[in-house]
C-alpha cells in the first residue's frame, strides 16, 4: 500500500503561506498584480484562466484579465505585452497557451520581460535554471519538487527517471532534480528498453501524455511515482499516464489523478507571482 501524496492538501498549505506573505507585503505598501492574457476562447484555456484568477483573488493578488478575440494579430499582442512590461504596477505577465496558429508562440514567450515571466518559459529563465542562477521556474516541475520535499522524499543520490522531454515539464524537471543532487535519466519516445530503465527508478516522474501507459511492470518495488498526465475518458473519468491500480500496491508513494500534481501548478504560479512582487 503506497502512501498517497496529496497535492490538494499540499497546494492548499502553500497558498495559505502565500496569503500570509501577501498580507505582510500589503502592510509594507506592496500590492501585486498578475496580467493574464487569453487569445481566443478555447474552453480548456478558459477553465485554466478562471482558476488562475480565482487563486490570485484567494491569496490577495490583483488579476488583470485580457480576453482578446481570436483575430488578434501578433503585433497587437506584442504591443500589449510591451505596455505591460513597461508598467511598474504589473508584476507578472502570463499568456495562456496555446495561442491561435497565426501567432508564433516562441515570439510571444520571448517578448515577456524575464523579470515578469511567472510561467518561467522565457529562454533567460530556462538558461538561469540550467546554470543554477536565480530566475522563475516552470510551475509544474517546481510543484513536483515541493510535493517531494514536503513528503520528505530523499532526492539526494536517488535514481530519478523522467519519462517525457517537453520544454514545460520534462527538461526543467531534469534540471531541478539535478539541483537536488539526484542521478537523472530522461527517457522519451525514442528510448530503448524503457521498461528496464523505469524499473531502475527510485523516483519515477511520468509526463508522456499517454493514458495509463506506465503499468505495474515498469515500477520498482518501493519507488516514488509522480504522475503528471491528465486524461478524461468517455465517461468523464480522469486518469493519468500511470495505471494507478497496478502502480499503487508496488510504489511506496504515489500521486493520484486528479488531486496530485495538478493543483500544484497554480500554487507554484502564485509562488512565482509573490516572488515577482519582492524583486
Ligand atoms: N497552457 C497549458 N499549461 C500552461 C501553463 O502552465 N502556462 C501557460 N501560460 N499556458 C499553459
Amino acid at each position: 500500500m503506497a502512501k498517497i501524496i496529496d497535492g490538494k492538501k499540499i497546494s492548499a498549505e502553500i497558498k495559505e503561506e502565500l496569503k500570509e506573505q501577501t498580507a505582510q507585503l500589503k502592510l509594507a505598501g506592496v500590492e501585486g498584480t498578475l496580467a493574464v492574457i487569453q487569445v481566443g476562447a478555447d474552453p480548456a484555456s478558459s477553465v485554466y484562466v478562471r482558476n488562475k484568477k480565482k487563486a490570485c483573488e484567494y491569496i490577495g493578488i490583483r488579476s488583470q484579465a485580457y480576453e482578446l478575440p481570436e483575430e488578434t494579430t501578433q503585433k497587437e499582442l506584442l504591443d500589449l505585452i510591451g505596455r505591460l512590461n513597461a508598467d511598474d504596477a504589473v508584476h507578472g505577465i502570463l499568456v495562456q497557451l496555446p495561442v491561435p496558429a497565426h501567432i508564433e508562440e516562441k515570439t510571444i514567450i520571448n517578448a515577456i520581460s524575464p523579470a515578469k515571466d511567472v510561467d518561467g518559459f522565457h529562454p533567460e529563465s530556462v538558461g538561469s535554471l540550467t546554470i543554477g542562477q536565480p530566475g522563475f521556474v516552470s510551475c509544474t516541475p517546481a510543484g513536483i519538487i515541493e510535493l517531494l520535499r514536503r513528503s520528505k522524499v530523499k532526492m539526494d543520490g536517488a535514481n530519478c527517471v523522467i519519462v517525457g522531454r517537453s520544454n514545460i515539464v520534462g527538461k526543467p524537471m531534469a534540471l531541478l532534480m539535478l539541483r537536488e543532487h539526484a542521478t537523472v535519466t530522461v527517457a522519451h519516445s525514442h528510448t530503448k528498453n524503457l521498461k528496464e530503465i523505469c524499473r531502475n527508478a527510485d523516483i519515477l516522474i511520468v509526463a508522456i501524455g499517454k493514458r495509463e501507459f506506465i503499468t505495474g511492470d515498469y515500477i520498482k518495488p518501493g519507488a516514488v511515482v509522480i504522475d503528471v498526465g491528465i486524461h478524461r475518458d468517455e465517461n468523464n473519468k480522469l486518469s493519468g499516464d500511470v495505471k494507478y491500480d497496478e502502480a499503487e500496491p508496488i510504489a511506496s508513494m504515489i500521486t493520484p489523478v486528479p488531486g496530485g500534481v495538478g493543483p500544484m501548478t497554480i500554487a507554484m504560479l502564485m509562488h512565482n507571482c509573490v516572488e515577482a512582487m519582492t524583486k
